[in-house]
């Protein structure tokens, strides 16, 4: 199959011709259909996540099953998917307590010894990123890093929900719980973004203020629910939410992942505010905030891994969200592309110019 391979970080990545293995026990092969491309395969590549090469990126996918592994009771041949980072064993503390996004064993892989789920045409090992490695044609996945989902759901917009919209949404849905007419401040209008301000509008919040440095993305914005847009390019986006707001927003939430938009996101969230890291600031990076700032207006910072999802219980219910008119993906997507060009997406990303990029396979 072809894929796209990451040889080193900082380079493009090739387009190569892979070896995905047989399903084994457990395992289901998806022929992927649609991936998005997330702004975390692009800190991979920057070497912001410890991800080494040479590796398949890629875990934003939609696509339809073609064979499972023995033991395999969840899926059959013809299955459409949605695949997930958030894999998870079902037996951990997390698992058993409820918070199976935070499962321990969800990067684990194949069992020690056993063979490489991917292979270069050399007969070297290539890394799967997180069970899914979507930037090929196709995916050797557990079972537990998939869900089935309805068949009228076009799979160009499901991938979206593997990742970027169950992080933004469930952030909104499922890591906090916003009450009725509460103020909410986005930072960063991409996919994970725009996902956080369309759970804000779902619960109902009031003020919802977009903050982006591209002003382009604004009219998307308030198509998807934002009430007042900052353009932090133009004006200090602090003192702008803090004055929209009378002091500062009860939410907010980081989609960035810088640590100037983090410390920007403790700054503009109201006494008593809870401020939501999403973004992923480069695992070498510190973020410096006032403790006092904390203690004196009693603010909460809490991190949000994946929306805090459990995605088989969450993502067929953003399939209905989508398909009642409630959740808006069509506008989400600024362009699809095929494998080929999926270096020229992550320019694009680079320059702020995309919302969200899918990948399309024949
Ligand atoms: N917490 C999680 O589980 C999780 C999951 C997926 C992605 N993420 C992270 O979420 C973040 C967002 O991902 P994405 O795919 O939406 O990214 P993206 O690149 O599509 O969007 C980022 C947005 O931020 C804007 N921006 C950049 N610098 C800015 C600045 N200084 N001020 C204001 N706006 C600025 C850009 O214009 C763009 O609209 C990334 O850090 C990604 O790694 C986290
Ligand atoms: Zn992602
Ligand atoms: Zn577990």
């Amino acid at each position: 199959m072809q894929a796209a391979v990451m040889r080193a970080n900082n380079v493009p990545l090739e387009i190569e011709e892979v070896a995905i293995d047989d399903p084994g026990p457990g395992e289901v092969l998806v022929k992927t259909a649609a991936s998005g491309v997330c702004h975390s395969d692009l800190t991979v590549i920057e070497g912001g996540l410890p991800v080494p090469p040479p590796s398949i990126l890629g875990h934003e996918p939609a696509g339809v099953v073609e064979a499972v592994g023995a033991g395999v009771t969840d899926f059959s041949p013809g299955d459409h998917v949605i695949g997930c980072l958030s894999s998870w064993c079902g037996v951990c503390k997390f698992c058993t307590g409820g918070r199976p996004y935070l499962c321990l064993t969800q990067f684990a892989g194949r069992p020690e010894g056993a063979a490489p789920r991917l292979t270069a045409a050399n007969g070297d090992p290539i890394l799967q990123f997180g069970n899914l490695s979507s930037f090929a044609e196709k995916m050797l996945s557990p079972e537990r890093s998939l869900v089935k989902i309805r068949d009228d759901m076009p799979l160009d917009r499901a991938c979206l929900i593997g990742c970027g919209v169950t992080t933004g949404l469930g952030a909104a849905l499922n890591t906090v719980n916003i009450p009725a007419g509460a103020s909410v401040a986005i930072i960063g209008c991409g996919g994970v973004g725009l996902a956080a301000l369309q759970g804000a509008r779902i619960v109902g919040a009031g003020q919802i203020i977009a903050v982006d440095a591209q002003a382009w993305k604004f009219n998307l914005a308030q198509k998807l629910g934002a009430t007042h847009c900052v353009d932090a390019s133009d004006v200090d986006p602090v003192a702008a939410v803090q004055e929209i707001t009378g002091g500062g927003a009860d939410f907010v939430f980081e989609c960035i992942g810088l640590v100037s938009t983090v410390q920007q996101a403790v700054a503009m969230t109201g006494r008593g505010g809870t401020s939501v890291l999403v973004g992923v600031v480069p695992i070498t990076q510190k973020v410096e905030i006032s403790a006092a700032d904390l203690t004196l207006q009693e603010k909460k910072i809490t991190g949000s891994f994946m929306g805090s999802n459990r995605f088989r219980f969450d993502m067929p219910k953003y399939i209905d969200f989508y398909l009642d008119g409630r959740l808006h993906l069509d506008e989400m997507i600024s362009s699809r592309l095929p494998l080929a060009e999926v270096n020229d997406a992550f320019d694009r990303m680079r320059r702020g110019e995309a919302a969200r990029q899918v990948i399309v396979f024949e």
